[in-house]
Parts: structure tokens; C-alpha cells; sequence
């Protein structure tokens, strides 16, 4: 019998909470006690768990058919979650021990189960805390593209391209980026694949240091870690296009969709069956919102004009169950599948800052790795249906080939016999310097910044938060993916190609601390400016 436990956390290791309002909700997380491993399912033939099956068989289950006849057995067709398609072949489930018995007899050696149990988020005992003040108006300024008609002829010696940069190139008008309507687009086609290095169209110089360092080739010179918290002084430079047209699924803890940032671009699309009815579609704990900020609200965000969808598939302690999270990321797979021929479609990616967690005690022992081959399943069938999977590498400060589902991005992670087309992303901070908490090596395809990160927050519709962990490292690096996804329609479904732009256009050589044997990639836009 094979009974994985997997514990899902969260990818944050610490936060620090700015509210601007009283009432703002405090995430009350602690550090997880020992006692949060819970117990493998009792051989009680009256406890249910929540359960995640595939069917491995190759012959066609039904999968109606099969829980029509466990019914006797005492099985509640109410308890049934989520039946997946075909692609994913398998369905979640509340069961009683006693029901995965007869199930298992009645598909042998077909179906493969997986009992999942929450774990509570890991936070550092103390927590460094940052004023934010959220000034009330962005700047965004319009820069003026080098090609399409700003060229200008130098004494008939052939043309001559105007220097670029924040001091000649900047109108004074000020851009909405919601309200741009496409009758304002520049007079030049953005869609002829441009290849690295990119004119932009945007400036925005309220910008967090993180998208400051996404959207230029060098380090950040002349900061702090002080000065870099507070995130609205930094310039990040961008395409107009800003992901317009992508679809961004955030597999998390809910967004705070309400929130101004976001404007109105975000939505609620999935939440998981067994938190519906404890904490419902709000984002209580603030993890799924602060990384939904990151990939595409208006300040704080890479991809400004994309869907943001909230898939909530954890809950206030911050962990989950790999049961909701398969049901949830089967719904992303129909909802990709229904809407990826639709006219204006550019593609869908998944942001997923959670990992499994690997026990306290086996830190230490490198043949020690974390795995749960139900959830590296469901994201290996949603990467082959064409959705850009980005991954967070996780927190234990080991290698990232260690944590399932981090080590999907490489072929030395164990049970994968090739190179996974899913995007791994490590922490780094505003020097460039690998965080020591994150998880580093060859299954890390790229880092992105993860440390002092500000975003969007809970408990108001103007709040802001700086956490820090390659959960927050992830979201760069999926809006990223949604923003090249808006200059490169080709690769709308070809998540292979993806994954070779995003390593082919990081900064080489940039990152320090970390593993030698890895390329020390920081993730980049390509913008040269
Ligand atoms: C599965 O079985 C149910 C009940 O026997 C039947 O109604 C349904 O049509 C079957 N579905 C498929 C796809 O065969
Ligand atoms: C089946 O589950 C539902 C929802 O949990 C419950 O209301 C109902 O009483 C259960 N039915 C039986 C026969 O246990
Ligand atoms: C590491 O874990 C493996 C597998 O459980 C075990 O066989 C080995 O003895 C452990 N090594 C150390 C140094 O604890
Ligand atoms: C797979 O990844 C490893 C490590 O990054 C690399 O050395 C190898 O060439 C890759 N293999 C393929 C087939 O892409
Ligand atoms: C939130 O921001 C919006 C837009 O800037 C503003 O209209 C609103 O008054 C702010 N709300 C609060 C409570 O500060």
C-alpha cells in the first residue's frame, strides 16, 4: 500500500504587515510546531480524508460507475469533489478508509491515492515590519518607442537613433493603464516578434525595486535593504501590450479581488470544496493576494493589463490539501482548454507559490527528498495542455531538486525521466544575492527578486504588505511569462519555447550565493533601457 502524506505550505517565510486601516486583518502565523504532522489515516473504517486519485490504468475508468458501486460500501455521493477530465483521470474525494479498500479492489493496480493533510505556514518568530504609505496617484509615463517614426536622419549620414533613457525620452503625459484604450496604442506594431533588446513603451517611476530589477539587464546600485522596501520610487519599464489578453491563474490562498490595485481585472474563478463552507472565496490569509499583486496589479504588478483569477485552494493556516489543489488546477486545465482558441486569447500561466514540505529532521540528509507523485502528475497534464506552470523553488535553504513540485523543472529531480517544460523560480535580493532561505541548484530555472517585496494586500481595498520567499519570487517571474506571452503570440502553447525565453533572456552571472553547479539566472524582460 502506498500512502503518501504530503504537506502543502505556502512559500513565504516571512511577513511583515502594513495595513493602512485599523480594521486590517492580521495573518496570525506562528512557527509550525512538530505536532503539525498529522497522523496517517486511522485504520478506524469511520475516518474520512480527503483524497486525490488517479487512475493509472490505461484502460478507460468511469468514474461514476465505480463510485455508484462503492456506494454500498457506504460511500456519499456528496463527498465526491471533483471528477476530472481526461486529461487529468482521476477525481478528489472526502473517504472513508474502508471505501479506498474496495477501491482499490475494484481497480487493481489502476489507481494510485493520495491522502493529503494541511501543515501550517512556516514564519519566522520575528518579523520585520515596514512602513508602507501607498501614494495615492501612479505614474506612468508614456516613453517614445525608438522605432516606428522617432527616427531622425543625422547630416543624410544614414539614421541616426536617439539616444534613449529617463531624461530625454519622457512625455509629460500621464497614463491610466486600465483606461488606455487600444485607439491610443502608438502607431507601431508590437506583435512583429521583437527580439531582445526591446524598446518600451511605459515608464512607471513609482515601481517596486522588484520590477525595477525584472526590467533591466544590471544591478540595482545606490540602494539599501531600507530603501528598497519602500517599493515606489523605482522605475520599471515595459510594453504596453503588458500582458493584455493572458490569463493568469494564482493557485493560492484567494485574492482580494476588491482591491483598487487590481482594477477590477481580477477575479475569483475557483474555491476549493472543503473550504467553502469555513472561510468561503475571501483571501484570509493574504499570501494569494500579495502574489496575485505581484503578477499584474497596476503598482506592484509585471503584468498590467492581464486576467488575474484566483484559484483558492488554501486556507488561513496556509496550507492545503493536494486534493483541492488537483480539483482546482482541473478547472484552470477546462478553463484554458474552453477559452484557448477564442480570438484575443494569448495564453494561460499558473502561479503556484506553494510546495510540499520536507520534515524539519531531514533537512540535513540530501537523499532525503519530498515528493507527491499525484500533484507532480496533475501539473505535468497541465503543462502538457499548454499552460506555463511557474513553481516556487521553496524555503528550506536546500536544493530545490529536494522539494516536490519544484523539482518538476529539471531531469535530475527524481521520477522525472526529461527535462519538465514548468518554471522553477528561487528568491533573490535588491544585490542580487540568492536569499539564504531559498532553495537553490539545477531544478531552479531561474531566480527573480523574493525579498522586501511589496504588493497588495488584505483587510482593505487600498492595503499594502512587504513578505518575503520565493513565493514571492514566483509571481515576477509569472507575470513575466504573461508579459512575453502579450509580444510573442507563437508561444501561446508552447510552454517549451516559454521556458527557453525566459533562460535565453535572464541575466547571466548575476546572482550570488548560490550553487555552482547552476547558471545563476535572474529573471529580465529584456528591455533595454
Ligand atoms: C459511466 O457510467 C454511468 C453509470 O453506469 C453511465 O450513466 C455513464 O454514461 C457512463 N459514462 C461513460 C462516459 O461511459
Ligand atoms: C452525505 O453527505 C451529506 C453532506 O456531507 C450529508 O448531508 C448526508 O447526510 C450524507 N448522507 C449519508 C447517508 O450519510
Ligand atoms: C538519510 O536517509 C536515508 C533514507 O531514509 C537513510 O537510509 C540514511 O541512513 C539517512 N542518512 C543519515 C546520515 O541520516
Ligand atoms: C535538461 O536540464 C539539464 C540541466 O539544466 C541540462 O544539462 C540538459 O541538457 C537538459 N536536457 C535537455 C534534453 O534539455
Ligand atoms: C482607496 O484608493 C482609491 C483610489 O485611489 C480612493 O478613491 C479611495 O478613497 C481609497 N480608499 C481608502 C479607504 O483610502
Amino acid at each position: 500500500m502506498h500512502c503518501i502524506h504530503s504537506l502543502l505550505t505556502l512559500l513565504l517565510t516571512s511577513t511583515a504587515v502594513a495595513h493602512r486601516h485599523a480594521h486590517a486583518r492580521h495573518m496570525d502565523m506562528h512557527p509550525s510546531s512538530p505536532s503539525d504532522t498529522a497522523a496517517a489515516p486511522s485504520p478506524h473504517p469511520t475516518k474520512y480524508s480527503n483524497y486525490l486519485f488517479r487512475f493509472t490504468t490505461d484502460n478507460p475508468v468511469n468514474t461514476t460507475e465505480i463510485l455508484t458501486s462503492l456506494q454500498p460500501y457506504g460511500f456519499n455521493m456528496s463527498h465526491l469533489h471533483s471528477t476530472f477530465s481526461q486529461t487529468m483521470n482521476g477525481f478528489s474525494a472526502l473517504m472513508s478508509d474502508h471505501c479506498v479498500g474496495k477501491l482499490k479492489d475494484m481497480v487493481p493496480d489502476g489507481v494510485e491515492i493520495e491522502p493529503v493533510v494541511t501543515m501550517n505556514v512556516r514564519a519566522p518568530a520575528s518579523e520585520p515590519t515596514f512602513p508602507i504609505v501607498l501614494k495615492s496617484r501612479q505614474r506612468f509615463l508614456r516613453h517614445r518607442r525608438r522605432s516606428g517614426g522617432h527616427i531622425h536622419h543625422n547630416h543624410g549620414h544614414g539614421h541616426h537613433v536617439r539616444p534613449r533613457g529617463v531624461g530625454f525620452s519622457i512625455a509629460t503625459r500621464i497614463l491610466d493603464i486600465p483606461a488606455l484604450a487600444p485607439s491610443v496604442a502608438p502607431p507601431v506594431s508590437v506583435t512583429a516578434s521583437p527580439s531582445p533588446p526591446q524598446d518600451y513603451d511605459i515608464l512607471q517611476t513609482d515601481a517596486t525595486w522588484g520590477l525595477q530589477r525584472l526590467s533591466q539587464r544590471d544591478s540595482i546600485r545606490g540602494v539599501t535593504p531600507e530603501t528598497a522596501v519602500d517599493g515606489q520610487n523605482f522605475h520599471y519599464k515595459f510594453d504596453e501590450s503588458a500582458g493584455e489578453g493572458v490569463d493568469i491563474y494564482v493557485i493560492d490562498t484567494g485574492v482580494n479581488v476588491a482591491h483598487t490595485d487590481f482594477g477590477g481585472r481580477a477575479q475569483v474563478k475557483f474555491v476549493a470544496e472543503s473550504l467553502k463552507l469555513t472561510e468561503g472565496a475571501e483571501d484570509v490569509a493574504g499570501h494569494g493576494t500579495h502574489c496575485a499583486g505581484t503578477t499584474g496589479s497596476l503598482h506592484f504588478g509585471v503584468a498590467k493589463r492581464a486576467n488575474i483569477y484566483a484559484i483558492k485552494t488554501m486556507g488561513k493556516s496556509g496550507g492545503g490539501l493536494s486534493s483541492d489543489i488537483g480539483a482546482g488546477i482541473e478547472y484552470m486545465v477546462k478553463r484554458h482548454q474552453s477559452r484557448r482558441d477564442l480570438p484575443g486569447f494569448r495564453g494561460s500561466v499558473a502561479s503556484m507559490s506553494f510546495g510540499l514540505d520536507i520534515d524539519q529532521k531531514d533537512i540535513g540528509n540530501s537523499s532525503i527528498v519530498s515528493t507527491s507523485p499525484m500533484l507532480d502528475g496533475i501539473i505535468m497534464a497541465a503543462a502538457a495542455a499548454g499552460i506555463h506552470m511557474v513553481i516556487a523553488g521553496g524555503n528550506q535553504g536546500i536544493d530545490a531538486c529536494r522539494v516536490s513540485p519544484g523539482y518538476l523543472s529539471n531531469k535530475v529531480a527524481p521520477r522525472i525521466g526529461y527535462n519538465a517544460s514548468v518554471i522553477t523560480v528561487g528568491a533573490t535580493d535588491v544585490f542580487d544575492s540568492r536569499a539564504d532561505f531559498s532553495n537553490y541548484g539545477e531544478c531552479i530555472t531561474t531566480y527573480a527578486p523574493g525579498v522586501a517585496v511589496l504588493s497588495t494586500g488584505i483587510g482593505g481595498d487600498n492595503t499594502t504588505q512587504v513578505k518575503q520567499g520565493t513565493s514571492m519570487a514566483t509571481p515576477h517571474v509569472a507575470g513575466l511569462v504573461a508579459y512575453l506571452l502579450g509580444l510573442k503570440p507563437e508561444l501561446k502553447l508552447d510552454v517549451q519555447g516559454m521556458k527557453r525565453l525566459i533562460t535565453s533572456t535572464a541575466g547571466r552571472g548575476f546572482v550570488k550565493n548560490a550553487a555552482v553547479n547552476e547558471g545563476k539566472l535572474l529573471a529580465y524582460n529584456g528591455i533595454d533601457g
